[in-house]
């Protein structure tokens, strides 16, 4: 089995050899630079790293890999617009350094070239691929659109809150996977528990990602820190303090909603999740969804030496500081 680093190098090496196209320059320099900034590369390693594990030669899933991830930025090129979002991965998000209607076109052109990508995969069952991809990318859009609902929904309940997160970023990780165990041909059994792993994995990551908005270190996150706070993003963190709020401190928290100083916003949201424990809370719950990840992971069969190392990856996610 190759290791995450392998892995990483591997898919690193096919995107500093993708071109997407020249002319006009407005709409392919920002996918360049977008895809330059890195990140962790995390999608396209679980494609690779599926494939492997089902034993097929990673090269096979490469192309796939390359969808995911060009996908994944595409997502982030329109998530940025919708959450105001100045910084990404430590530079300039696109929509800042050009502008909105370059951020648009350019992420909808990353949405066609990620097609084409998973286009080139050589597999018996292309159409099965490209359904199981298109279908996620609805389910993103969905999960996308929820998050927003949520902005001005002051009652959103943890099953709603699971629910959204589990379409925005969530499904993605599953069908990451799973694309790289169907390539693979891994028995529908298996591929269907490796989707079912990869899903729990992603809500705990996403619920991560909450923690890591209001309490990470924005020079490690590469995002502005309290993003969340400011636009009344309904975070795990925010339902379970609206949840567990005394009367008088709930009354603040919605008076804080219409806050207009970031500053004094985010203190003193930060202040309320201290008091009422919230981080503990959110920590708990992330450790809730490794747990049914790991029963899909153990449920496949395989011996101990072929699941370790996503097991691994799972775990260094649940700790993961960027
Ligand atoms: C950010 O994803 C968007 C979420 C689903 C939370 P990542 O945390 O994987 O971002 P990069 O690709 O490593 O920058
Ligand atoms: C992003 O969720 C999910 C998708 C991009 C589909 P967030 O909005 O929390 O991601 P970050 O924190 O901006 O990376
Ligand atoms: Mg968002
Ligand atoms: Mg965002
Ligand atoms: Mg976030």
């Amino acid at each position: 089995m190759k290791s995450y680093s392998e892995l990483l190098q591997t898919i690193n090496k096919k995107i500093s050899e993708t071109t997407y196209g020249s002319y006009p320059n407005e709409l392919y320099e920002p996918i360049s630079y977008m895809m330059s900034l890195g990140g962790k590369r995390l999608r396209p390693v679980l494609t690779l790293m599926a494939c492997d594990m089902f034993g097929k030669d990673v090269e096979k899933a490469l192309n796939a890999a390359l969808a995911v991830e060009v996908f994944h930025n595409f997502t982030l090129v329109h998530d940025d617009i919708m959450d105001n979002a100045p910084l990404r991965r430590g530079k300039e998000t696109v929509y800042k350094k050009w502008n909105m209607p370059v951020a648009i076109l350019a992420g909808d052109l990353m949405m066609i070239k990620a097609t084409d990508f998973l286009c080139e995969t050589e597999s018996s069952d292309i159409k099965s691929l490209i359904f199981l991809f298109n279908k996620t990318a609805r389910e993103v859009c969905e999960g996308q659109q929820i998050d927003m609902n949520f902005e001005v929904n002051e009652k959103v309940t943890h099953e709603e809150y699971i629910q959204m997160i589990c379409l925005k970023t969530a499904v993605l990780l599953g069908a990451s996977l799973q694309l790289g165990a169907m390539i693979a041909e891994a028995s529908k059994e298996a591929s269907e528990h490796i989707y079912e792993f990869g899903k729990n994995i992603g809500i705990a990551f996403q619920i991560q990602d909450d923690i890591l908005d209001s309490f990470g270190d924005g020079s490690v996150t590469g995002k502005q820190v309290g993003g969340d706070i400011s636009s009344n993003k309904k975070t795990l963190l925010l339902i379970e303090l609206l949840e567990s709020a005394h009367k008088d401190d709930k009354k603040f928290l919605l008076e804080l909603f219409k806050e207009q100083d970031q500053n004094i916003k985010i203190t003193e949201v930060l202040k309320l999740y201290d008091k009422y424990q919230i981080r503990d809370f959110a920590e708990s719950k992330k450790q809730t969804y490794l747990d049914i990840a790991m029963k899909h992971l153990h449920a496949i069969g395989l011996e101990k030496a072929k699941t370790e190392i996503l097991e691994k990856t799972a775990l260094d996610l649940m700790e993961r500081m960027s």
